[in-house]
């Protein structure tokens, strides 16, 4: 049943290409997971709310801007007839927020969406399916997080949302669906659409400051994990569930990172764990009288606080994946902020002269 291959003979061999819907197609997951796809030779079927975006965006990274398909994620009839003819799926799209009154809509949004895009999949029988769920769903403040972690529990709409489409994916895991999770930490690079969670966390390092706290900062650039999701719906073997760590850096070496690479040293203000999480848990009360869309949470304080480093995945080696140095994911990801209009020229410092600062 789950069997799927596209072989086309291309002058100077075989060469496997799928046809892959990809979902989220305008986010910044979505976005470069597509555009890896497109550089790898495959076809792309986008899966997006709003076609002009795609366009303004494609357009803009030069691309040829793939064939689209209009809909909700919730639609189990749009997704199906998007499904048709696809041999694989790469399932990006989610809402997140952490406003409260999107609370409902976001868990509603991304449970469903699930339901229907990864569902829509499996009872299609297609042979390549990933999700991408995040390493926030297996995380238990102060604890390392090991290959067979259990489901943990959480506290915002998101989170929570997270964690139930995390079981669904396993129980189709259980019975042989080919699906092939990964898990995230943050995810920072260039070229985001909107401006994610992680990525709005280096415009602060940059812009405002540096609070130094207790452990560290762990993130994937986005590049990479496009790779791997790459080389994870060519995979011929059942399902599998691979971390996509990315670089763990404890706060004071983020923050010589950051040193090095805009030629001054950045602010920083050291603030003990526990006073951040009293912060975050007053933020969540707060939240409930005045709705407000700063990442200041309780949970992101204990994941900003209390985080234990996601050690490489073996499956990347196999996999040919490898993580890039983290000079250039944070180069790239700040030189990005800057020509987007979200950081100035002063505070990326060098990184807007590269060349003068060679010579
Ligand atoms: N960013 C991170 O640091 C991070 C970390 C761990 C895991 N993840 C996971 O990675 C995945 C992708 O996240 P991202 O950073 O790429 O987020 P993103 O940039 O916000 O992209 C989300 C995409 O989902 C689409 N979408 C939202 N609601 C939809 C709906 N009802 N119907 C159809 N499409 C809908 C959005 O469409 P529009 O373009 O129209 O808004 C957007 O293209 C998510 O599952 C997220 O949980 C992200």
């Amino acid at each position: 049943m789950w069997g799927w291959s596209c072989v086309v003979s291309a002058g100077l061999g075989v060469v496997e290409t799928m046809r892959v819907l990809v979902t989220g197609g305008t986010g910044f997951v979505g976005a470069h997971t597509a555009r890896a796809l497109l550089a790898a030779g495959h076809g792309v079927r986008l899966y997006v709310r709003d076609r002009e975006k795609a366009v303004r965006l494609y357009r803009g990274w030069g691309l040829e801007v793939p064939e689209c398909v209009v809909g909700d994620i919730a639609d189990e009839g749009a997704v199906a007839e998007a499904l048709s003819g696809c041999d694989g799926v790469v399932h990006a799209a989610a809402l997140v927020s952490l406003k409260a009154r999107d609370a409902e809509r976001v868990y509603a949004t991304n449970t469903r969406g699930v339901a229907s895009v990864i569902g829509g999949a499996v009872r299609r029988g297609l042979a390549s399916i990933v999700y991408v769920s995040s390493v926030s769903a297996l995380f238990v403040p102060g604890q390392a997080i090991p290959a067979d972690a259990p489901v943990a529990p959480a506290r915002s709409a998101y989170g929570r949302s997270k964690a139930e489409c995390e079981r669904m994916v396993r129980r189709w895991q259980e019975e042989g669906a080919p699906i092939r999770t990964t898990y995230p930490t943050g995810i920072v690079g260039p070229d985001d659409p909107g401006l994610s969670e992680a990525n709005h966390a280096v415009r602060t390092f940059l812009r405002d400051t540096m609070v130094m706290t207790s452990s560290g900062f762990q993130a994937v650039d986005v590049r990479d994990l496009a790779q791997l999701q790459v080389a994870l719906l060519k995979e011929s073997e059942g399902p599998r569930r691979v971390f996509a760590g990315g670089r763990y850096l404890a706060w004071e070496e983020l923050a010589r990172v950051f040193d090095e690479l805009v030629g001054r040293r950045v602010r920083r203000v050291p603030v003990s764990g526990g006073l951040m999480r009293i912060a975050g848990r007053v933020a969540d009360v707060v939240r409930r009288v005045w709705d407000f869309d700063f990442p200041l949470t309780g949970e992101a304080m204990e994941i900003a606080t209390r985080w234990v480093p996601v050690p490489d995945d073996p499956a990347l080696d196999a996999l040919g994946v490898q993580y890039r140095p983290v000079h250039e994911t944070y180069g790239d990801t700040a030189r990005w902020l800057w020509r987007a209009g979200h950081l100035s020229e002063r505070q990326v410092g060098a990184l807007a002269h590269p060349v003068e600062r060679a010579a």
